[in-house]
């Protein structure tokens, strides 16, 4: 019997060297599209998606990412008193409930898959998502729920895939597709970061994942992959040589790549346009700078 899936694992243990000097004491999942941390996005899509147990996976320097989702009663109250009720609500749409969220660290940044392991024990036996907040993917329906729902018919594992330009799939965890039906991807192999030339496919697995506490398994078992870590691709590729099934779902979406500064002011840019308070100045700066003409 396919269970449903209540659990999501955050890994935020990286480095996130590419965002120095800022991720010196800012965590990059606090850096803000518009006036929303990327964290935010990422839970509010895990709630859309029914998840009601949220795992961080932590490392130093990140405490700010705690103290985001602590209580600001000073703030409520002063937002009260001064009739600033709009500002209120949308504070408090932003609240956790005490107990549903739980904080790990990952003592040393050996990779996404170890970060993944280090919540086996929260996980237990249970399906469970795992969500990369520096994926944003905008789009009608969360691409969470989208996954959640496609795997209500599926089971096995699952990987949100993209289809990408040949001279950037070297950068991803690479799908051998077996076939398609639609949105659902057979895979039959998984291969993290190929060297150029060599990718089976163009299908890049992206940072949303429902997966099995098989995959969780086998991450204690793997050996270290591609740039010396432990890859969470690998120990999904290890369920389709065990004989357990794996699909990609082609979501729908826009997906931005925010652990990458063009990546990030894209999405800015598009976020910003998204907003009936923003656009109109927006647009005019950017006809202002005319850019596309030179
Ligand atoms: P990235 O590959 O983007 O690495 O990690 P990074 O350290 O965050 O950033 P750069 O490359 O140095 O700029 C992808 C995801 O995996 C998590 C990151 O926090 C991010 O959500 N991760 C990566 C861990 O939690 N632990 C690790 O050891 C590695």
């Amino acid at each position: 019997m396919k269970r449903k899936v209540t659990k999501a694992i955050f890994p935020v243990a990286g480095l996130g060297t590419r965002f120095l000097p800022a991720t010196k004491s800012v965590p990059k999942e606090i850096m803000t599209l518009v006036d929303r941390p990327l964290i935010q996005y990422a839970i509010d899509e895990a709630r859309a998606a029914g998840i009601e147990d949220f795992i961080f996976v932590t490392s130093r320097g990140k405490s700010a990412l705690e103290d985001y989702f602590d209580l600001a009663p000073d703030l409520e109250t002063s937002l009260e008193k001064s009739g600033k009720t709009e500002l209120l609500r949308m504070l408090r749409a932003t609240n956790m409930e005490s107990g549903a969220i739980a904080y790990l660290r990952q003592h040393k940044a050996l990779g996404l898959g170890h970060a993944v392991s280090c919540a086996a024990k929260l996980i237990g036996d249970e399906p469970f998502a795992v969500i990369l907040p520096d994926d944003v993917i905008a789009g009608d329906t969360p691409c969470l729920q989208q996954m959640v729902e496609a795997y209500a018919e599926t089971g096995g594992s699952m990987v949100a895939a993209m289809q990408v330009a040949p001279d950037k799939i070297s950068s991803y965890g690479v799908l051998d597709v077996a076939g398609t039906d639609g949105p659902i991807v057979a895979v039959k192999g998984m291969v993290e970061k190929p060297a150029p030339g060599t990718a089976p496919s163009n299908f890049a697995a992206i940072g949303r994942y429902i997966l099995t506490p098989d995959v969780m398994r086998n991450l204690a078992d793997i050996p270290k992959g591609a740039g010396g870590e432990i890859q969470l691709t690998d120990a999904i590729a290890s369920e389709i040589t065990q004989g357990r099934d794996v699909f990609g779902y082609e979501f729908k979406g826009e997906r931005y790549d925010c652990g990458s500064k063009a990546g990030f002011l894209q999405a800015t840019v598009a976020f910003a346009l998204a907003r009936a308070d923003l656009r109109d100045e927006l647009v005019a700066y950017l006809r202002q700078l005319d850019v596309c003409a030179r």
